[in-house]
């Protein structure tokens, strides 16, 4: 339940990213930096909730090693959100570089996202992970 806020908000960022860098509008700017604020913490929520999930994997299981690239997929997501914050929130920049390089990170993020995103899904619809009635199979 908890994926859908960081998987909506980073995609309003890294979409206000790239609106701010192409110099669409300057009220862009702030939109991408609450939106990936509010994903980066709802990101952390999603990790502390996976993590708990985490031990319900059996340690040699193929799960545990689509589970390892998950979450490996879904750090590397975190900090490039990270990164496009504090490039877009820094002053040492001037302004246009550093929202390039903002919307470059998010762009990224967002991609590496979709990939983590297609892994967690293997957990579940694969897997069974976290599936109360596991009759289900595709
Ligand atoms: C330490 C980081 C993380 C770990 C250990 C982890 C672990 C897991 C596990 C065990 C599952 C399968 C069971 C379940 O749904 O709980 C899962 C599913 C999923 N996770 Fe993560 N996760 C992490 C971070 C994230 C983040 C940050 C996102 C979103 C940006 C995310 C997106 C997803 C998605 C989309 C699914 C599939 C949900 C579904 O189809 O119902 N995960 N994750």
């Amino acid at each position: 339940m908890l994926v859908h806020f960081p998987i909506a908000l980073g995609t309003v960022a890294v979409g206000a990213s790239v609106a701010s860098a192409a110099d669409v509008a300057e009220p862009v700017d702030m939109i991408a930096n609450f939106a990936n604020s509010g994903g980066l913490i709802m990101a952390m929520l999603a990790m502390l909730a996976g993590l708990l999930e985490l031990r319900t994997i059996g340690n040699q299981s193929e799960a545990m090693r689509v589970a390892t690239w998950h979450m490996m997929i879904m750090a590397t997501v975190w900090v490039c959100f990270l990164v496009a914050l504090m490039l877009s929130i820094s002053t040492g920049l001037d302004h246009s570089t550093a929202q390039i390089a903002a919307a470059a990170c998010a762009v990224a993020g967002f991609l590496l996202m979709g990939a983590g995103g297609w892994y967690g899904g293997r957990l579940v619809y694969e897997f069974g992970i976290a599936v109360k009635d596991q009759t289900y199979r595709p």
